[in-house]
């Protein structure tokens, strides 16, 4: 009889100590392997700035154009970009890469959009990509998209990235500071 409770009781002891392990596991691994910020410029064309736009409306809803935004929260605006990545937060340094991809506001109600982008680095600091993807609450502070994949110096790479508005223009120009956080580094 006592024989059998100890065995239980061991039993149980290896079943909850090896959850508890699994779990410091996880925990452990929610440290960022590693850590990097970036600002990046977009320039919206405004109808008159063709020239040194890095961004343009390519789809309005039916009730808009591609010249101006539409209004209800620029719901049904697809904007594609092509921006400089600084690693301060002035548009006239010199550029590490391009963040390159596109945003969908998709909400009427509130300024909300939908991001898919590389950062595509070329320069002595960083070669190859990181890859982005997620809803993107504007109006927040600070909000997560996730870092879906990389290559090159970030190959295989995952994590997540903390975006703010560091500064806001009308609607020409915003700067948006990303904080990236790798979870996976190979
Ligand atoms: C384009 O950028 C250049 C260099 O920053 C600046 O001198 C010029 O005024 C800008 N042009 C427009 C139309 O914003
Ligand atoms: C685009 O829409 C805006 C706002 O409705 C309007 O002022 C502008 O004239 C339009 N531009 C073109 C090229 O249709
Ligand atoms: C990367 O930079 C080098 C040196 O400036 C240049 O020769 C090369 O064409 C660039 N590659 C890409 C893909 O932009
Ligand atoms: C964004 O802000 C709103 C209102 O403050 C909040 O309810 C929501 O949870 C926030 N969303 C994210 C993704 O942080």
């Amino acid at each position: 009889m006592g024989a059998k409770v100890i065995v239980s009781l061991l039993f149980l002891f290896l079943i909850f100590g090896s959850n508890a392990d699994a779990a410091n596991k996880r925990i452990r691994n929610r440290r960022p392997c590693k850590r990097l910020v970036f600002f990046f410029h977009d320039v919206l064309y405004n109808g008159n700035n063709a020239k040194n736009a890095t961004s343009a409306i390519i789809g309005a809803p039916a009730w808009a154009n591609q010249t101006i935004l539409a209004g209800q929260s620029h719901f049904g605006d697809l904007v594609v970009f092509d921006d400089p990545i600084t690693l301060d937060n002035n548009l006239h340094s010199k550029p590490v890469g391009r963040a390159q991809g596109f945003y969908i506001y998709d909400k009427k109600d509130i300024f909300t959009a939908w991001l898919g982008f590389s950062f595509v680095f070329n320069s002595t600091q960083h070669t190859g990509s990181l890859n982005f993807a997620g809803a993107d609450p504007l109006m927040n502070k600070t909000r997560d998209i996730s870092v879906i994949g990389g290559t090159g110096d970030f190959f295989m790479a995952r994590g997540v990235a903390t975006l703010m508005t560091d500064s806001f223009e009308g609607e020409v120009y915003f700067r948006l500071r990303t904080d990236i956080k790798l979870y996976e580094c190979w």
